[in-house]
């Protein structure tokens, strides 16, 4: 897979998902759509069938983190699914990682791309010292989890684009980055601390950005779309 514009469809009913989806009906190039716990929990698995029969390419952003056998059995199901990208928490550890790729691995040998979160960006160095008591600068936390994901055998991480280049560094240039953060130039950036457009995305080398109410929320979404596409992939 190349570079690409996953769009965040963060919305809380089938209804309200579709309604956006079909706006794209008529382009060419059909949108990588994530899927996260709103929608996942709102409508289950079928939201996922529905919309991969559409036609469109799915990173399902479920974030498991749990004891390693309960991971695998998750992960096992969700390969039935047939996404494309899904993820885990890194700080379920190494052992948790491994038996995650080991359900998500088919009895023919394919299975979707995994990825691991890393700290959350919305975790701070003074949240991670006083709540989690990890003392250690979080680039530095950061680039351990990203490290125990690449070691484990996981394809990615999703990070902050401001540390994409430092995760290729780390982990080699295969090793996927999956940045949200993003923001058009002029446009608002909401709750987002630390954001990047996409072409500055694109410069730093993120494989994929993850690009929500910029374009869920634009006036034109398909135009708002066609823009990120332009900006991140030329
Ligand atoms: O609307 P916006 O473009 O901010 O959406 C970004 C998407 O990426 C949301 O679905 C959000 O949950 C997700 N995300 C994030 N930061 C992370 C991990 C996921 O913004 N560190």
């Amino acid at each position: 897979m190349g570079k690409d514009v996953i769009v965040a469809c963060d919305f809380s009913s089938a209804e309200a998902v579709f309604d956006f989806l079909d706006k794209f009906k008529d382009e060419a190039r059909k949108p990588f759509v994530k899927i996260g716990m709103e929608l996942y929990y709102a409508e289950g698995p079928e939201i996922v069938r529905e919309i991969k029969r559409r036609g469109h390419k799915i990173f399902l952003d479920l974030k498991l983190h749990d004891i390693p056998n309960t991971v695998k059995k998750a992960m096992a199901v969700l390969s039935r699914l047939d996404v494309d990208i899904t993820n885990l928490h890194a700080g379920g550890t190494k052992r948790m990682m491994q038996a995650a790729l080991e359900g998500l691995t088919r009895e023919d040998g394919t299975r979707p791309l995994l990825i691991a979160v890393t700290q959350l960006t919305s975790t701070d160095q003074e949240a991670m010292e006083s709540d989690l008591l990890i003392r250690e600068p979080i680039d530095k936390v950061v680039m351990h989890y990203a490290k125990c994901a690449e070691e484990s055998g996981l394809d990615g991480v999703v990070c902050s684009p401001l540390e994409a280049g430092k995760v290729h560094d780390t982990c080699g240039k295969d090793f996927l980055t999956v940045t949200p953060g993003v923001r058009f130039a002029d446009g608002d950036i909401g709750d987002q601390k630390r954001v990047m457009t996409p072409a500055a995305a694109k410069e730093i080398g993120s494989d994929y950005i993850v690009v929500g109410r910029p374009i869920t929320q634009a006036d034109d979404p398909v135009a708002a779309y066609r823009r990120c596409v332009e900006e991140f992939v030329g």
